[in-house]
């Protein structure tokens, strides 16, 4: 049996020789920036995830305390906590997926993009961890401006030739449960019950809801679309408005990182028609990343599925979405590159 973590230096335990065998059956998971308002709240979901046995929790700050409290959750995951650059390694090694909330968050006025400069470093450091220590990890990258972070982490790891496409996705979950959520609303629907395709990227206009295919099958007034696809695609400023300087999204990210990070690991486990959104490398369109249903498997997205028949209204948002994103990415490029 595996030593449980948990008991290593804790000579109160070793004293009463506990008889704890360590980690049930599951995957490993890491998630950096855990101390942070989504990190906390994801950390105590993924814990509650059955399908996690190890759990590790890194920060640069505050690491321990929200160690100590999650791990006396009586789920089956061990946790352990790691603080500061010199735990990184240890934070990374032996992990399967890696989930990246770390970075500073916007506040009234500022675009995803004006978090650049700060984010753009962090990620880029993150994911040379990642690298070095657990290449083979997929990796759910959350910090923003995700548009340009997902095309970061892709040149580092291009730089240290562990580069898997398959295995770096940036999470636009939140703008599928946003829409999920909004489109219910005007259906008279359960959200539990909507399937509403997010596509392009994680900003602005590059958000692009396809109304065209919600599922259930439905039909709405220009009014309707005019009305879902702004409050979709500014779904992220009405959290900082609301906010008002404390932050932007971090319980609804926390339910939609544990959502796709859940469907990431059912994919790992072999699990059969896993399909959610995400902003990864594709061909669907000219630009060398884009946000798309995908199938996740055995080795990360496997599949990355076709825009499908669009309407008017749809393709011209995505002319415009694509002029954005294109800026974007070479943006993140370029910063590895020069
Ligand atoms: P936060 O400031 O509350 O938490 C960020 C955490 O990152 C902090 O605990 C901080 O100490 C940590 N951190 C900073 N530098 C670090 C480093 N080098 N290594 C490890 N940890 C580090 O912010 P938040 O509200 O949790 O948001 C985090 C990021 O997520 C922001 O960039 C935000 O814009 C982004 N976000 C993305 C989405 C999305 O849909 N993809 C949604 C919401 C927020
Ligand atoms: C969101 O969509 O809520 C996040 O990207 C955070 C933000 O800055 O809007």
């Amino acid at each position: 049996n595996p030593p449980n973590p948990q008991m290593e230096g804790n000579p109160m335990l070793e004293q009463i020789n506990c008889r704890a065998k360590g980690g049930s059956p599951g995957f490993k998971v890491a998630i950096l920036g855990a101390a942070g308002g989504i990190g906390q709240p994801l950390a105590m979901l993924m814990k509650m995830n059955p399908l996690v046995s190890v759990l590790h929790l890194y920060d640069v700050v505050n690491a321990p305390g929200v160690t100590a409290d999650i791990s006396h959750m009586d789920t089956g995951a061990v946790v352990r906590g790691f603080l500061g650059a010199p735990q990184l390694e240890a934070a990374l090694t032996g992990m399967e997926l890696v989930i990246i909330p770390a970075g500073v968050p916007r506040k009234p006025g500022m675009t995803r993009d004006d978090l650049f400069k700060i984010n753009a470093g962090i990620v880029k450091t993150l994911c040379e961890g990642v690298a070095k220590c657990c290449p083979n990890a997929i990796v759910n990258l959350i910090s923003n401006p995700v548009n340009s972070t997902v095309p970061i982490a892709a040149e580092v790891f291009k730089k240290a030739g562990t580069y898997d496409p398959k295995k770096l996705l940036g999470v636009t979950m939140l703008d599928v449960v946003r829409a999920n959520t909004f489109v219910a609303e005007v259906l008279g629907l359960d959200p539990r019950d909507v399937d509403v395709p997010v596509v392009g990227g994680h900003a602005g206009v590059t958000i692009l809801p396809l109304l065209s295919q919600v599922k259930p099958p439905c039909s709405f007034t220009p009014e309707e679309t005019e009305y879902l696809t702004k409050r979709i695609q500014d779904g992220g400023t009405e959290v900082v408005q609301a906010k008002a300087g404390a932050g932007s999204a971090t319980l609804s990210m926390a339910y939609a990182a544990v959502k796709f990070a859940d469907a990431c690991l059912r994919g790992l486990r072999g699990d059969a028609g896993v399909v959610e959104c995400a902003f990864v490398a594709s061909q669907v369109t000219e630009l060398p990343f884009f946000a798309t249903k995908v199938r996740l498997g055995r080795t990360g997205a496997e599949e990355v599925y076709q825009l499908g028949p669009l309407n008017e209204y749809e393709r011209a948002g995505l002319e415009e979405a694509k002029q954005e994103l294109a800026v974007s990415i070479e943006k993140g490029v370029s910063f590895i590159k020069k």
